[in-house]
């Protein structure tokens, strides 16, 4: 006898509200190892710099959460990816895939041409993201230890993004 496939979740991608502080809080402090990118994420929204957070929910509950947040090269704007988070329990249900790629179709759709990640390529890659240092562009994020390709820019086909350093918020600094 063959077993019935699992139902898939039923997943609903949505931007983030401001009721959903809270639960955007749990989430990324089950899923990292302190509450720095919590902080963060709540810095960057209560400023002003430019943003998209969306979140995904099953049956209600926030399980996932994604921040592309406005850097600059010089004065020129791009998007910083980061951080983005699913819940442990939910966790390799291709639930962080879909919400990253529709929080960076939101974040293109403003018309900031390239945005730029922090991560592992083997999985950053498969979001079209390439390692962005061959390419010309630098971050302070990369102190001696963190691989190179970990620095990764997904650009659209028009895109006319200088290169050079990308200066993420400031509210990343407390990362160096
Ligand atoms: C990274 C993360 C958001 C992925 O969410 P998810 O809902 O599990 O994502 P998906 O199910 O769509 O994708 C799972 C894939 O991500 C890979 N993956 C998960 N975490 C990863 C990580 N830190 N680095 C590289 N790959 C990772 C898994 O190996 C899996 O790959 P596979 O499809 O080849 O098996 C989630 O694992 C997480 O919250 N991790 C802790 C926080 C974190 O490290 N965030 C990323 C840095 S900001």
């Amino acid at each position: 006898m063959t077993a019935e496939p699992e139902p898939k979740p039923n997943v609903v991608i949505r931007a983030a509200r401001a009721d959903d502080a809270h639960a955007i809080r749990l989430v990324l402090i089950e899923s990292f190892p302190s509450a720095d990118e919590a902080d963060l994420v709540e810095e960057i929204r209560a400023g002003e710099t430019g943003h998209v957070e969306f979140v995904s929910e099953v049956e209600g509950l926030l399980i996932s959460t994604c921040l592309i947040s406005e850097g600059r090269i010089d004065m020129h704007p791009v998007w910083c990816l980061g951080p983005v988070a699913t819940a442990p329990a939910a966790q390799r249900c291709g639930i962080g895939s879909q919400l990253i790629e529709a929080t960076c179709e939101a974040a293109l759709r403003r018309g900031v041409r390239a945005v730029f990640v922090l991560g592992d390529p083997a999985f950053y890659r498969r979001f079209g993201f390439t390692p962005a240092v061959p390419l010309g562009w630098s971050t302070q994020f990369l102190t001696p230890g963190v691989p190179v390709d970990a620095f990764q820019v997904k650009v659209c086909a028009e895109v006319d993004t200088p290169t050079g350093n990308v200066d993420y918020h400031h509210a990343f600094d407390r990362f160096v």
